[in-house]
């Protein structure tokens, strides 16, 4: 933002930063102004665009509209009307950055202008939180009077450009309709990256023409362990599996843009390759046969360096490409066992011939490679931390996701990568909230409760007094081994995916938890309304 507006001057200081307006609205915005007088949203409103032949903003006004009219009856009209909503896209007028929007209400209207597409979006997001929740997209009946949202301007923009939510659909199926809520959802809390975790040692996830054995063999597995993988295996005697076929891909694609969330595929490598290992065992550094995993954890057996290998990766990644427009691909990197490098003689001769030292490098030489591949395709690869220490010279546009901890992205920064911040610390989902686990479904250990997701400082002490600029935000991690249905991931996810929220999108300074968990509580009757499932928080 170009101008705090608390800063502006004394006199508005004593104005406005004072009169704070006690607002509902997650994640806190940049500025919250009181104004006079009440708009009445009602069957009479109708929104009206800057631009009529602008496409995408009259796009914008539907997705947001849409559950409001099946839900409430409001009709909404997006064209002519006499008053309501009025959406803007002025990227030189607004005071605003990137996603940013001033909103407006005022007892004659509503006007949203955005720096962009996504401002308005967000601005349009924070407009139906100052609506009541009942209204969210339930099947509330407005009144003839409407519904009255008091007068109040908000200016606002994001902290961090990546503000993400991952989902491991691999360890656990999940069908289209969950994943377009969970996205859904996303977007409403203003987070803009969804991580889809395809493939994994326990199921292969996603259709590729070239390797049909990867959906009809990898996508399934015969029965899944019950209890904590520690345990001695005990098998609950019950196929899983699914996958998604392109089209439905396309299908997520599009609602997602449509939301302004990029969707960003993983296709693990060269590690967690068990179901497709199962699927084409040539490629596997040992005979096989393999099954795919029924139970947790980390395997031995990976994906072998051959030069068959890399034609199959590359076409799968090529496949990939061609259904997810966003500019980036991760391909994992984490948690790569060598000892099946370490026994092969191919690896030792490829070594000798690359001049690598030792199996680590081979695995750095494995990324490099296929970062090269993604980069002449116009993309750019997302790894998981530990290809930071297996390559000193990772192409510069590989973008790190530092997980354990943050050592990784701080390394990552000084080396010149962008980083995405996901330490197990703050931002892993898949841990229990409570620290008493009686009463909690079965989750894979640790406590995160939701303070603690909330305190998340995404740029570590260190780097701020540098260069915070190669921390691009921050990424919640939800990993489903323990995760069987949707209700038990979005008991997992909420409501510590809105203390992610305001991490990603809050300035530093605007953040206080007292304050969210206070706006929280309207926040729960609207997850109510929308039969959202969470852990209902201590205090
Ligand atoms: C990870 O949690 N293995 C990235």
């Amino acid at each position: 933002m170009r101008r705090p507006l608390c800063a502006l001057s004394v006199l508005f200081v004593l104005q406005a930063c004072e009169r704070k307006v006690p607002h509902s609205i997650v994640p806190e915005p940049v500025d919250v102004r009181p104004a006079s007088g009440t708009y009445r949203l009602s069957a009479a409103t109708g929104i009206t665009l800057a631009d009529p032949e602008d496409g995408e903003l009259a796009r914008v006004a539907d997705v947001w509209a849409e559950p409001y009219r099946r839900g409430t009856g409001l009709p909404l009209p997006v064209g002519d009307a006499s008053e309501g909503i009025h959406l803007a896209v002025d990227p030189g007028a607004s005071e605003v950055g990137p996603e940013g929007y001033r909103l407006e209400v005022a007892s004659s209207g509503i006007s949203i202008v955005g720096s962009d597409h996504a401002g308005v979006f967000y601005g349009l997001q924070s407009l139906a939180q100052l609506l009541p929740p009942g209204l969210e997209p339930g099947d509330a009946t407005v009144p003839a009077e409407g519904v009255a949202v008091d007068a109040v301007t908000v200016l606002d923009e994001p902290r961090f450009s990546y503000r993400g939510m991952h989902l491991d659909v691999a360890r656990h199926f999940f069908d289209v309709e969950f994943v377009k809520r969970y996205i859904d959802l996303m977007a409403r809390y203003k987070l803009n990256r969804f991580h889809w975790h395809l493939t994994e040692d326990q199921g292969w996830r996603i259709e590729i023409d070239a390797f049909p054995r990867l959906t009809e063999v990898g996508a399934w597995r015969d029965e899944t362990h019950v209890g904590h993988g520690r345990e001695p295996f005990r098998g609950d005697g019950r196929r899983h599996g699914g996958y998604y076929t392109k089209e439905e891909i396309r299908e997520v694609v599009t609602y997602a843009a449509d939301r302004h969330v990029m969707v960003i595929p993983e296709i693990e490598m060269p590690g967690h390759a068990t179901a497709a290992l199962a699927s084409y065992p040539e490629l596997a550094c040992t005979d096989g046969p393999f099954e795919v995993a029924r139970t947790w954890g980390v395997f031995e057996d990976i994906f072998c360096p051959y030069e068959e290998t890399f034609d199959f990766l590359e076409t799968v990644l090529d496949e990939v490409v061609e259904l997810f427009p966003g500019e980036y691909v991760h391909v994992g990197g984490d948690e790569t066992p060598t000892s099946r490098w370490e026994e092969s003689d191919y690896v030792r001769g490829l070594m000798f011939r690359q001049g690598l030292n030792d199996v680590e490098q081979v695995h750095g030489w494995f990324l490099r490679r296929i970062a090269n591949h993604l980069a002449e395709r116009g993309k750019r690869v997302i790894g998981w931390d530990e290809i930071l220490e297996t390559s000193r010279s990772l192409p510069p546009n590989v973008t790190v996701m530092s997980w354990r901890g943050t050592v990784g992205g701080i390394e990552a920064s000084r080396r010149g990568h962008d980083v995405v911040m996901t330490p197990t610390s703050h931002v892993y989902f898949d841990y229990y909230q409570s620290e008493d686990q009686e009463g909690e479904p079965l989750a894979i250990g640790g406590f995160l409760p939701l303070d603690t997701v909330y305190a998340f400082e995404p740029v570590p002490g260190p780097l701020r007094e540098r260069d915070e600029s190669r921390i691009i935000g921050a990424q919640a991690n939800v990993w489903t081994e323990y995760m069987k249905t949707p209700d038990q991931v979005e008991y997992m996810v909420f409501p510590r995916m809105l203390a992610l929220a305001e991490v990603v999108w809050t300035p530093r300074n605007g953040k206080n938890f007292r304050d969210f968990r206070r706006r929280l509580d309207w926040h729960l009757r609207r997850l109510d309304a929308m039969d959202v499932r969470y852990r209902p928080p201590e205090g």
